[in-house]
């Protein structure tokens, strides 16, 4: 059944308090919800029934107002229960029995590994107990956790009212929310739980107790998280000025999650892989990555908690603008450059990708089957640079201004993404009427810009064009208001920009940097005394999520790669050379050529080497500006996406540049490959991944000096960003050398790591990304070993995953084996978890991309599970709109 926008209608009940008790025993687990309701005074009509969620509940009791429902008072349906002649105001208790343990959706309240938690976010506060449960209805929520003691912890919302002794060696604790929430924020954990702790004082000088909670194997991985989060506490008080709202603050790392981790008000509930972090287990990438969810969810607190969503189609309304803070809190904690540049390669390859596929949406969807299958790259990627979109046109202090408004305006409400730009509209004066769009039109837009020097007049003008292709949703779009950050590169630096007819304020501030905004299909702008005919650097930190097309020349490219101010347009100008390079061995390569020996252009060459020769740039900038676009970037922007040419012309091309710069990458690896203790400033990061960039351009060159450092470098390194550059390098190796090595290293790390689950998955990963043959047949013989487990969502994604998603040359082989192997995996996850069965399902959903042999097969797996019983919705909604 699909849900629309258009039906939205306020709720007939609302719930003022929630009291709930929750008596956890060996197997299933005794509810009692005594719900504290009345008519909502905005309803239409005055009610006299009261439909309520529930799903897999068993109900033991229904009473209303101390009279004990019979079943003529009420009837169940599909997920819910409807009771009849209900008052205006009455007290509801129900007690239902759930089973935790046989929980293997990971939604509602579950066991993973030694303790009970929840997920609730979006609609699994129903698998708890009956209830309303939607965002627009938020309550007062008290809850009683009682359970044996082999569970000492016992956590749920707010502050700890109360804790004791009861018989049969049980115990229980009272926790109180002071705070309204709705259902989805809800959260129970009990466990043998270990702890750190440690305090905040806030701005207004109260002091908050922060505690993170782990299995007691992991107590030494939680440091990382804890300076995390008191960093992301600071920063929304200097950045934003929300301070903290109650006197505890909690996180919990859970092993089995099917997403990053949750918000829960002052009871996160994370995947222990977005917070367990120690040198010798965790990569750069994911310290980063804990840093980063930590903040989001912290950040959460106000964007999403303090003022919620009204439905679930104003999800980007918490998620977009979570997702903006969070960028800006590792922008300013790390690299800003290297921060922007990781954000729009995700979007660019992942949400570009989906926004051309059959699951396109807006950031604000119309309409949806399952509203699990919106947590997407669009609703939160795209959603952040719609953000980040109106603090450019608004500017700094403006941006400030609108989002005080919004937080003060609507503190305590369930809200909708107009209420959100009506509050920058209001603060800014601003009309950002046209700019809604952006809310409600999916697909990504196409700039095409041209230009003309008039050398007399000393005139140059820019026009742009804006196009965008039909989505399913729409297939006409109205022009979007897109701000061009843009400036204009002489031979000597940076011109002073003097544009033609604008606004007198529009000269003050740079004068080399301009934001200029677009808002008709059409539109030119003529810059006045320019001198030199000038190279536009346009839409120069990425300010807008477009496709932009201006036909640059390559001496172009150099020029903006070496001297642009704007360091992300620096490192574009090098994926630009790089695609064009990787283009010309594609057209080789298809028309029959030979890519062995492959050879670039010596100014191509000269322009990476003077990269590398560059002590001005950030280590971890030239590390990127020498990483080739991913095979991933280059299937989004083809056509027909040719899955051999793109993988063999690109490791042609990094080949060529191997071979072309042996010399400085030696240089750089010797440089960098000194032990030092393991920290993870911006700058010890840069280091090692540009080291690790040089290690794997130099493997490439299969010289046996080379490849025994690369074993060197696993077997001595004290951290395991450099154990891994090394593992991955030696099992991609196609050298005869590189392969034994790497199957001896592959047996070490397993033995040495098969206790940290985490690094297990790692060892995992690195298997199914290996782009050489036969790797699905290792793939499925990994499915039976130990160090798997077919129920947890992190190893699920390690494994088949990664195979479907980063090893494209062996997924699309083998005349649809890999389609065939992802399809059997679906179908048996479909009924165990149908949130994780569906995000599996992405590789597939893009069959129309692929050459015709290979669309018939990927279509074929498609029908074979659209024809399976009892599909999930979760499932369903996405093959269909596939299919359809
Ligand atoms: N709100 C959570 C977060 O961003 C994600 C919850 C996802 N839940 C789901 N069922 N898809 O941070
Ligand atoms: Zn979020």
């Amino acid at each position: 059944k699909t849900i629309y926008l258009k039906d939205y209608q306020v709720p007939d009940y609302l719930v003022k308090t929630t009291d709930l008790r929750f008596e956890i025993y060996d197997g299933e687990t005794i509810v009692s919800a005594m719900l504290d309701l009345y008519r909502n005074p905005a309803a239409t009509t005055a009610a006299t029934q009261l439909r309520l969620h529930g799903a897999d509940l068993e109900l033991i009791s229904i009473s209303l107002d101390d009279k004990v429902l019979t079943p003529a008072d009420y009837e169940f349906g599909e997920e819910s229960l409807t009771l009849f002649n209900t008052p205006e105001t009455f007290k509801l208790l129900t007690i239902t029995k759930i089973k935790p343990e046989a929980n293997t959706s990971l939604e509602g309240l579950y066991r993973s590994r030694t303790m009970y938690c929840t997920q609730c976010e979006a609609e699994g506060f129903r698998k708890i107990t009956y209830y309303l449960d939607r965002p627009d209805v938020m309550s007062e929520f008290t809850t009683t956790v009682v359970a044996d003691k082999k569970y000492p912890v016992l956590l749920s919302n707010g502050n700890l009212l109360e804790q004791g002794e009861l018989d049969n060696n049980r115990h229980y604790a009272i926790w109180h929310d002071p705070f309204k929430k709705p259902a989805y924020l809800f959260a129970l954990v009990a466990g043998d739980l270990a702890h750190i702790e440690d305090s905040f004082t806030t701005c207004s000088g109260r002091e908050v107790a922060l505690k993170i909670f782990v299995e007691p194997k992991d107590l030494d991985k939680c440091d990382h998280a804890m300076t995390s989060l008191k960093n992301s506490m600071r920063w929304d008080e200097e950045v934003y000025g929300r301070e903290y709202d109650l006197n505890i603050f909690m996180i919990v790392a859970v092993d089995d999650f099917n997403m990053g981790a949750m918000e829960n008000k002052g009871l996160n509930i994370f995947n222990t892989s977005c917070v367990l972090a120690k040198p010798e287990t965790t990569t750069d990438a994911g310290f980063q990555r804990v840093e980063g969810v930590v903040a989001h969810e912290y950040f959460h607190n106000w964007s999403g908690n303090r003022v919620t969503c009204r439905d679930w189609f104003q999800l980007s309304l918490k998620e977009g603008f979570t997702v903006y803070r969070d960028a800006e809190f590792s922008a300013d904690m790390g690299s800003r450059t290297v921060k922007r540049v990781e954000g729009v390669t995700l979007l660019r390859t992942l949400q570009f990708a989906e926004d051309a596929g059959p699951m396109a949406h807006p950031i604000r969807p119309e309409s949806y089957i399952e509203i699990s299958n919106f947590y997407t790259m669009t609703v939160y990627e795209k959603g952040a640079e719609i953000i980040r979109m109106l603090a450019t046109l608004l500017g700094k202090d403006n941006f400030r201004k609108g989002t005080d408004l919004y937080f003060d305006r609507h503190d305590g409400q369930a809200v909708t993404t107009e209420d959100f730009v009506a509050a920058l509209a209001d603060a800014s004066g601003r009309d950002l009427t046209q700019f809604k769009r952006w809310y409600s039109q999916a697909g990504t837009p196409r700039l095409e810009v041209t230009d003309h020097y008039d050398e007399d007049a000393q005139e140059y003008r820019l026009t742009f064009k804006q196009s965008c292709p039909a989505t399913p949703e729409c297939q006409h779009k109205l022009p979007f208001h897109i701000p061009v950050a843009m400036g204009l590169l002489g031979s000597a630096g940076d011109l002073p920009l003097y544009l033609k007819d604008a606004e007198p304020d529009f000269e003050t501030s740079d004068n080399t940097y301009k934001v200029l905004e677009l808002t008709q299909a059409e539109q030119s702008f003529v810059f006045q005394r320019v001198q030199e005919k000038p190279v536009p650097s346009l839409l120069r930190g990425f300010s807008a999520p477009v496709k932009l097309h201006y036909h640059y020349s390559r001496a172009d490219l150099v020029l903006l790669m070496s001297r642009d101010s704007d360091g992300f347009n620096r490192w574009e100008a090098s994926q630009q050379l790089g695609l064009a390079a990787i283009y010309t061995a594609m057209q080789h390569y298809q028309q029959g050529g030979d890519l062995s020996g492959w050879v670039l252009d010596a100014d191509l060459i000269e322009a990476y080497r003077s990269v590398l020769q560059d002590e001005s740039l950030d280590q971890a900038m030239v590390a990127y500006m020498l990483s080739l676009p991913s095979e991933a970037y280059l299937s989004e922007l083809a056509e027909v996406v040719d899955v051999e040419a793109i993988h063999y012309s690109r490791l042609a091309v990094r080949k060529a540049l191997a071979h072309a710069l042996r010399d400085e990458f030696v240089r750089i690896y010797n440089a960098y490959n000194h032990q030092q203790a393991y920290r993870v400033t911006a700058d010890a990061i840069a280091s090692r991944s540009l080291k690790n960039v040089a290690l794997a351009y130099l493997i490439l060159l299969n010289d046996e000096t080379l490849i025994r450092a690369c074993e060197q470098q696993y077997r001595t390194s004290n951290n395991m960003t450099d154990v891994m550059a090394a593992l991955t390098q030696l099992v991609n190796s196609e050298s005869s050398l590189g392969q034994g090595l790497a199957e001896n290293a592959l047996a070490d790390f397993y033995q040495r790591w098969q206790h940290e689950s985490l690094v297990v998955n790692q060892w995992l990963m690195v298997q199914a990304s290996c782009s050489l043959p036969n790797t699905l047949a290792k793939v499925k013989a990994l499915l039976e070993h130990p160090g798997f487990d077919g129920k947890n969502p992190n190893k699920i994604r390690a494994l088949i995953a990664s195979f479907c998603n980063s090893n494209a040359i062996n997924f699309h082989a083998n005349a649809g084996a890999g389609y065939q192997f992802l399809a059997d995996q679906i179908i048996q996850l479909n009924r165990q978890n149908p949130q994780i069965a569906s995000r599996l399902l992405t590789p597939l959903t893009k069959w129309k991309k692929y050459n015709s042999q290979q669309q018939t097969l990927m279509k074929a797996e498609l029908e074979r599970i659209m024809a399976e019983p009892q599909l999930s919705k979760d499932v369903f909604e996405v093959v269909s709109k596939s299919l359809a």
